[in-house]
């Protein structure tokens, strides 16, 4: 598990992050939402490290990101995975050189077992005979892949992705989002997904942690997320028009 408690995180003096606490559990999908600028990219960032929060604690399983020394530090940077904003591959580097990038990194292993994982997480992302390609030669939704691709071919205990569907169609949007599912209940990782994309939360939100102005205005799942009164949350899943017709038709029913 994943604990949060009391993030407060601020840039030159303007709060970002104020007392955010929430748990993120094994096996699931949790999904942190709000409008651009709620803080959503901040979150994750203190989540991994990349960010230092002003106060408050992340515990990892039982480690505290406090009280880790370097060698602690490194361990838990090998098990996490990351699917940056926008894909970050190297456009320099083919497929499958920029998914071997982790393995060259962190591990001693021979050229041929990398290669060999390198093509095991290709294939589990569906992506065969694309090895040899540059990011540029590929769609979006392929490079979307390939991030996925990169993020787990550690094997990690802990993915978090920053806005995974930007960019794309709705339905490689769908078939990206049931990816990181499925991937999270086979190797039963902690997995923690920002959006603002209303499908993608409707889709995949087992936890839903909706961030307003920095701050947790309401945290639940999809299939509560239409039962809910909290005005914050209403109003921004209403702001999608869509999903408020959906959400008048299934109150109409419930009546
Ligand atoms: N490195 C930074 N320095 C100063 N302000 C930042 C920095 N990163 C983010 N912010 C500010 O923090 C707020 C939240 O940003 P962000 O987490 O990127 O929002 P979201 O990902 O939800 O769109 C924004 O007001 C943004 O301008
Ligand atoms: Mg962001």
């Amino acid at each position: 598990m994943i604990e949060v408690k009391d993030l407060y995180k601020e840039f030159n003096g303007v709060p970002v992050l104020k007392g955010i606490s929430t748990t993120f559990e094994k096996g699931k999908t949790s999904m942190i939402i709000g409008q651009s600028g709620s803080g959503k990219t901040v979150f994750l960032k203190c989540l991994v490290g990349l960010h230092v929060p002003e106060s408050g604690l992340i515990c990892f399983d039982g480690r505290k990101h406090t009280e880790l020394d370097i060698k602690q530090r490194r361990q838990l940077r090998k098990e996490i995975g990351m699917v940056f904003q926008g894909g970050a591959l190297y456009d320099s580097l083919t497929v499958e050189e920029n998914i071997m990038f982790p393995l060259k990194m962190f591990t001693r292993d021979s050229y041929s077992d990398m290669l060999k994982r390198v093509n095991f997480v290709l294939d589990r992302v569906n992506l065969v005979n694309a090895n040899k390609k540059f990011p540029a030669e590929i769609s979006g939704g392929m490079q979307k892949r390939v991030s996925i691709a990169r993020a787990i071919v550690m094997n990690p205990k802990y993915l978090f992705c920053d806005e995974p569907n930007s960019g794309l169609d709705p339905n490689t949007a769908t078939v990206i989002d049931n990816l990181i599912q499925e991937i999270t209940k086979e190797y039963q990782m902690i997995t923690v997904i920002n959006s603002h994309d209303m499908n993608s939360v409707m889709e995949i939100g087992e936890k839903i942690v909706f961030l307003k102005d920095g701050v947790k205005a309401w945290e639940g799942s999809n299939k509560e997320i239409f039962k809910t009164e909290n005005e914050a949350i209403v109003n921004f899943v209403y702001s999608s028009n869509l999903f408020k017709k959906v959400r008048e038709a299934y109150l109409n029913e419930t009546k």
